[in-house]
């Protein structure tokens, strides 16, 4: 339970090692004592992350594994995660992929889905329950523009999060009224590993800029964000244009 002062006791970040997502850990105004539980496929990603957020001061932080392909991981890390009841639940788990590969290879295409949707379905009903009996507590889901209207370049990835995200606005729906809040998250093109390989596309900002946005959005009790806001009427423009001259814009 958040303190009388708002700051966060307990918080779990499922994709435990994600840019995007230690960000908002670190921006979060938390007690003294409080506990960060990182949920990931990658231990090693994990540990790192841990040991910046306990030089960071941050009082615990513990590692739970975590592999959105993983039948069992799926179910499993909400009972192991919430040995702590959070106070914020973070959804930063994703994989970009490659476009052209998962044209030509149906194995690669369905762990797109899987990583950003289909395995994240599980976590989203367990955390959904949990928060539920809980009465209180934020989940922050990561989902993007490119789910907006599917483009050439990633539309595997963009389909994956479109997925998420009407499944999360269902979910925050079915939350009304027990006290839990839902913020869908949809930033742009954001620095990160995940995009390292490629150039940035207009309007592109840092982690550090989506964690203040996110902030902001828990303190305005918001529900759908863009990040930054300005592509919420990009989109808005994009959404409307004929199919014809959608195709023919760069990128
Ligand atoms: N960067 C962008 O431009 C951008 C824009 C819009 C939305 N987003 C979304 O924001 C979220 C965070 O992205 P980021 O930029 O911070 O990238 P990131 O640092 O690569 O984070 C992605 C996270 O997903 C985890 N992950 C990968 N495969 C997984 C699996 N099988 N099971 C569970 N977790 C898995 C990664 O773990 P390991 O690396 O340790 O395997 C990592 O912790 C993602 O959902 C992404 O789709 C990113």
């Amino acid at each position: 339970m958040r303190d009388a002062v708002g700051r966060v006791q307990s918080v779990l970040l499922v994709g435990g090692s994600s840019e995007i997502g230690l960000s908002i850990v670190r921006r979060l105004p938390r007690t003294e004592s409080a506990v960060v539980c990182l949920a990931g496929p990658d231990r090693p990603d994990m540990e790192r992350a841990a040991e910046a957020l306990r030089q960071d001061g941050v009082a615990r932080v513990e590692v739970v594994d975590f592999d959105a392909c993983a039948a069992g991981s799926q179910a499993e890390v909400v009972t192991t995660a919430f040995a702590d009841e959070p106070d914020v639940v973070i959804v930063a788990a994703g994989f970009l992929g490659d476009q052209e590969t998962a044209e030509r290879d149906p194995v690669a295409a369905a762990k797109i889905i899987d990583i950003n949707f289909r395995g994240l379905v599980p976590v989203l009903v367990g955390v959904g329950q949990r928060l539920r009996a809980q009465g209180h507590g934020t989940l922050v889901v990561m989902s993007t523009v490119a789910g907006e209207r599917p483009r050439r370049a990633n539309y595997t990835y963009g389909a994956a999060k479109a997925g998420l995200d009407a499944f999360t606005r269902g979910l925050a729906a079915s939350l009304d009224g027990s006290g839990v809040r839902v913020i869908v998250v949809r930033p742009g093109f954001v620095r990160t590993r995940m995009t390292a390989h490629l150039k940035p596309a207009p309007f592109s900002t840092t982690p550090d800029k989506v964690a203040d946005a996110v902030a902001s959005a828990i303190d305005a009790h918001a529900r759908v964000i863009w990040v930054p806001g300005i592509l919420r009427w990009v989109m808005l423009i994009l959404r409307h244009m004929p199919e014809r001259i959608f195709r023919r814009l760069p990128g």
